[in-house]
């Protein structure tokens, strides 16, 4: 049941299987965004608890550690055990999700069962990850082996929390790594929480460390670690330049980006006009905008453009914003002021832009960061609110005329995280997905994520895949073993 006061039990770091205060006994608040209250003090982690967990992965990564001796199999069982315990305290933990994040508590379970069968399609994998015999030149017997990377370092998000914890502990736990995780600043309930319940599995200590704190400091600590074998990161573009810059600059980590987007979701004339408003609808305005494939630009075909205007504007308009915790509302705060202002301000840009404001466009209330589901029409390639993530709830609708038309336009972006397209006409649907430059395509549908599938970005939107096989590629190292026969 939805619990706008549950009890906080962990907020320092989790190092060794300990939770632990900083070195500095440094804390910063966690706040809610729905009324800007503080949560609770939270443990401010920086370079020298950085350093101790690292030294502590490092440690349990090392040849004869339990972990490097445990068997797949029995990996596979800790990280099912992981999974039972996160569906037996999903209520509880939905309920922190929620107060920390201020998304829906339907939305915090849903983002839970997520984090659920991304840890057991995992867990599933333990046992399954090997190399093959090649036939080589020679008298030779030439065959490779898929070794776990060894310490990584994992920093994530606020937008979904838990569930991007999950995306990240899934395949690093099922090759064998170890682990510092740094979730964001504006959300460090959950992951602790998650700690406990790798403890309780009965991973071993140091497998998983969770460093909460800022970015410039605990995040760049993990990102210039000489330790650090790989570091995975979901956040902003220009956060993704400084990890792969400190990578370059320090020990050449791997590095994965999973970054921004501008995703086109378009619309043919074919479509039925409510189906394919609510499908746009929900893409764009889920998770308040802050979703990193939100569909943020919607290309309407001129036939239909008019009437999808006014169906996207009514569903807006029936969207009901308020409290997190009650029962029948579809969206809570936007994350932090930040982010509230810097929503405000794309709202601003295409209102002087003179794109034509169907709905909303104002902040909703005078408490917690709020803002009104906004639909914008008669909107331009040139304008801001089509190029740049808002990272809102703004919906930009464009019209185009034909299809080669509008992959021409929806390729125009320097990111490619996902596209949609809406037809009844399978033959240009298809050519839309080989066309379009974006890491995950959806056909009569959006967000269509799921643990077996791998998801990422093309260009600026990112570097590497997560979930689904080719997840754990970006954990394993491939060794050669070639072997001269008499
Ligand atoms: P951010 O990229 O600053 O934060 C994401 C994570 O990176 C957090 O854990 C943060 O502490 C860490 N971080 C920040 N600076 C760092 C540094 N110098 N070194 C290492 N780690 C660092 O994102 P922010 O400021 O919260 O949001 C800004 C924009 O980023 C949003 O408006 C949105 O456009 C985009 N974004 C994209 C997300 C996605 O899912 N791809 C998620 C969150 C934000
Ligand atoms: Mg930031």
């Amino acid at each position: 049941m939805a619990n706008p006061k549950p009890q906080i039990k962990y907020t320092k770091l989790f190092i060794n299987n300990e939770f632990v205060d900083a070195v500095s006994g440094k804390k910063f608040h966690t706040i809610n965004p729905a009324n800007e209250a503080v949560i609770a003090e939270v443990s401010e982690g920086d370079k020298a608890d950085v350093d101790l967990a690292v030294a502590a992965a490092k440690k349990a990564f090392s040849r004869n550690s339990e972990w490097r001796k445990m068997d797949p199999s029995v990996r596979g069982k800790l990280m099912n055990k992981l999974a039972d315990l996160i569906e037996r305290d999903a209520t509880y933990l939905g309920n922190i999700e929620t107060l920390d994040c201020g998304k829906t508590f339907t939305s915090s379970l849903g983002d839970i069962a997520g984090s659920v069968s991304t840890i057991r399609y995992y867990a599933g994998w333990c046992d399954k990850i090997h190399g093959s015999t090649i036939p080589v030149d020679g008298n030779n017997f030439a065959m490779t082996k898929k070794e776990p990377v060894g310490v990584v370092g994992q920093i994530i998000p606020w937008n979904y929390p838990l569930a991007m914890a999950a995306w990240k502990l899934g395949p690093a736990l099922a090759t064998g790594c170890t682990i510092i995780l740094k979730p964001a600043e504006q959300t460090p309930l959950s992951a602790l929480y998650l700690a406990s319940l790798v403890k309780e599995a009965g991973f071993p200590p140091g497998v998983l460390n969770v460093i909460t704190g800022y970015g410039p400091t605990a995040g760049a600590a993990i990102a210039e670690h000489p330790d650090v074998n790989k570091v995975a990161f979901t956040g902003s573009t220009v956060v993704g330049h400084i990890i792969m810059a400190a990578s370059a600059n320090s020990n050449l980590k791997r590095v994965s980006l999973e970054l921004g987007g501008k995703s086109p979701l378009v619309i043919l004339d074919d479509a039925d006009v409510d189906e394919a408003a609510r499908i746009a609808y929900n893409a764009i305005f889920d998770n308040h905008g802050q979703s990193c494939c939100a569909g943020s630009r919607t290309f309407v075909q001129s036939k239909i453009y008019d009437r999808f205007v006014d169906r996207a504007k009514q569903l807006a308009e029936q969207r009901k914003v308020g409290d997190p915790f009650e029962n029948g509302v579809d969206q809570g705060p936007q994350i932090d002021q930040d982010m509230f202002e810097k929503v405000m301000e794309m709202i601003k840009s295409g209102k002087e832009a003179k794109a034509t404001v169907e709905t909303g466009g104002n902040r909703l209330g005078n408490m917690g960061f709020f803002i009104e589901p906004t639909v914008f029409s008669n909107v331009t390639d040139d304008m801001r609110i089509a190029k740049e993530e808002i990272f809102g709830p703004v919906q930009s609708i464009l019209k185009f005329d034909t299809l080669e038309e509008v992959i021409e336009r929806a390729n125009n972006t320097k990111y490619g995280l996902a596209a949609g397209i809406i037809t009844k006409n399978i033959d240009k649907a298809l050519l839309f997905a080989q066309a379009v430059e974006a890491g995950s395509v959806w056909v009569n549908s959006y967000d269509l994520i799921t643990a077996q599938t791998p998801f990422g970005g093309y260009k600026l939107s990112g570097i590497g895949r997560e979930l689904g096989e080719e997840g754990l590629h970006e954990y394993l190292e491939i060794k050669t073993i070639n072997i001269k026969l008499p």
